[in-house]
């Protein structure tokens, strides 16, 4: 049978998924770290299928999915959350097919600005990148402590904060917050978010003002975050751990910016450890991410 590429359908992504998983566990395994993707349910991916179609690819032969693609825009951001091939079947093209058809989506919508998250151990995926415009801009390291040694730590000042609701006036809150801390607007993610049952969020607060927002997973896993004002980052993440730490979880963890520092500086004094260590890859123009932590790759 021959391979084709075709739209995802709704009844392809948990099979999209299980790809997923083994691409993502072949390469940590291969470069020392272990296995670290398990799969679950697509709640994400089936929501950013409904809500605009035009950037989750398939690449299939016979009836076995042999690699995904999916990107979502939002404004004039295009990010691509996820391009994977089943182990199997790399280095024959299939990589750079999906993600010419994603490219494609980015210019149906006019997206100007690119981005995306990966490996800084995997070469293949940085050159691919690099051969599409798309540039290592800094570090992201996944960071992850036990609980209980965080509670021993857990130190410093925090925001008062009230819980996220779906609002009018925190839907505006979020956007000016999000138009500070990354120029883009991310109305429906946070509606998308804030009606995830696995997810706590809150909105930070200075006085009356609403200076920042938090959300926390019920696996204890921080993200994203963002700050009006990078002064405010330190304290935004000290009462993300809080949270986390409320969470009940017996791991915190978080995706942390090289580019904060006082956020890395803060999750080594908690004993966090570096787990994963990811790199941003963007068009030159797309900012440095002082006042935002990403949620995870695939979410940004
Ligand atoms: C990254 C991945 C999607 C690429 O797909 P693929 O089908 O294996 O790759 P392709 O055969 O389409 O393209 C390979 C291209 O990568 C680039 N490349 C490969 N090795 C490279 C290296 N060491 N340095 C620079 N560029 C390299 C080249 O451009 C190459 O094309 P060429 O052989 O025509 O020169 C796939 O390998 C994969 O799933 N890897 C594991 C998971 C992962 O890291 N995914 C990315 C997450 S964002």
């Amino acid at each position: 049978m021959s391979l084709v590429y075709r739209p995802a359908r709704a009844q392809d992504l948990e099979r999209a998924d299980a790809i997923v998983v083994a691409s993502i566990n072949d390469l940590t395994q291969r470069h020392g770290f272990g296995p670290m993707a398990v799969s679950r349910p697509p709640n994400f991916q089936s929501f950013s299928l409904k809500d605009d179609a035009g950037g989750l690819w398939v690449a299939e032969d016979a009836d076995e999915i042999l690699g995904f693609a999916w990107s979502w825009v939002r404004d004039d951001l295009w990010f691509l959350a996820q391009l994977f091939v089943s182990p199997g079947h790399q280095g024959r093209g299939i990589g750079i097919e999906l993600l010419k058809r994603t490219l494609e989506h980015a210019r149906k919508s006019g997206a100007s600005r690119k981005a995306l998250i990966t490996f800084t151990f995997n070469t293949i995926s940085q050159g691919l990148y690099i051969r599409h415009g798309l540039f290592p801009q800094f570090p992201i390291y996944n960071f992850s402590v036990a609980r209980e040694l965080l509670m021993s730590r857990l130190q410093g000042a925090q925001f008062r904060y009230v819980p996220l609701e779906e609002t009018a006036s925190h839907l505006h809150s979020l956007a000016q917050i999000d138009a500070r801390a990354l120029g883009v607007s991310r109305d429906k993610h946070h509606r998308y978010l804030i009606n995830d049952s696995a997810t706590r969020g809150v909105m930070l607060c200075a006085g009356d003002d609403h200076v920042g927002y938090v959300y926390v997973n019920s696996d204890g896993h921080i993200g994203p975050l963002a700050v009006t004002q990078d002064d405010g980052i330190g304290a935004a993440f000290t009462t993300a751990l809080a949270l986390a730490a409320e969470s009940g979880s017996s791991q915190v963890s978080a995706f942390l910016p090289g580019t904060c520092d006082r956020v890395l500086s803060l999750a080594v004094e908690h004993g966090m450890r570096i787990t994963i260590p990811m790199v941003l890859m963007a068009t030159r123009d797309f900012g440095d991410w002082t006042q935002y932590l990403p949620r995870n790759p695939g979410f940004m």
